[in-house]
């Protein structure tokens, strides 16, 4: 499984149940991953989503712990249910898209993470493990930096050191 995410400086990734920054480039890279995948989310991100719709052409799953909550797509109030479904599939088709709460409880299982490093100090209150003081992930792939609506970022790929080598490249 892959995590991906966008973070500022401090590995904050939201506030007030919205995203840090608006940049289009970095939400053409994370469809250009996840198209025709799987993404597995909180219910709180599939709310923050346009329209509270789970995202098109893809398998969306979401976690609530509500047992009545329902979505337009398959949601799961277990997460070891959630992770049993997720055994069906390939590991490198499950995309974890957020937020904190779902990050934090499934980077144990992820190989790899896709993150967009923003370079700037922004006012989070839901953050990202900080991977890079976490032993367990490292950084093999920086882009160059890009510049869109006044930011900088860097799109890195950490994978779990000991892990086998990834099939295909960092951008896609
Ligand atoms: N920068 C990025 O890349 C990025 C990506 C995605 C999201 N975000 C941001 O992250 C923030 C949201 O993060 P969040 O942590 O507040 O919410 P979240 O992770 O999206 O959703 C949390 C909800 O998921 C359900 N849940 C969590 N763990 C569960 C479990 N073990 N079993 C069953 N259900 C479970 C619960 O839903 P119920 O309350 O219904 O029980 C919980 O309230 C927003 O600001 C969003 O914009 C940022």
């Amino acid at each position: 499984m892959t995590a991906i995410a966008a973070v500022e400086r401090n590995w904050g990734i939201g506030l007030a149940g919205g995203l840090l920054a608006d940049l289009p480039a970095d939400r053409g890279y994370f469809r250009g991953h996840t198209l025709h995948k799987i993404v597995v989310m909180g219910r709180k991100t599939l709310e923050s989503l346009p329209g509270g719709r789970p995202l098109p052409a893809r398998t969306n799953i979401v976690l609530s712990r509500n047992p009545s909550f329902r979505a337009d797509c398959e949601v799961f109030s277990s997460f070891e249910a959630c992770l049993a479904r997720l055994a069906r599939e390939n590991p490198k088709d499950v995309y974890i898209a957020g937020g904190a709460e779902i990050y934090g409880r499934f980077l144990p299982h992820c190989d790899a993470c896709l993150i967009t490093k923003i370079d700037a100090d922004l006012p989070a209150d839901s953050f990202f493990a900080d991977l890079d003081a976490d032993g367990a992930f490292a950084c093999v792939w920086e882009s160059a930096p890009q510049s869109e609506n006044g930011f900088v970022y860097r799109f890195a790929r950490y994978e779990r050191k000991g892990a086998a080598a990834p099939a295909g490249g960092g951008n896609g």
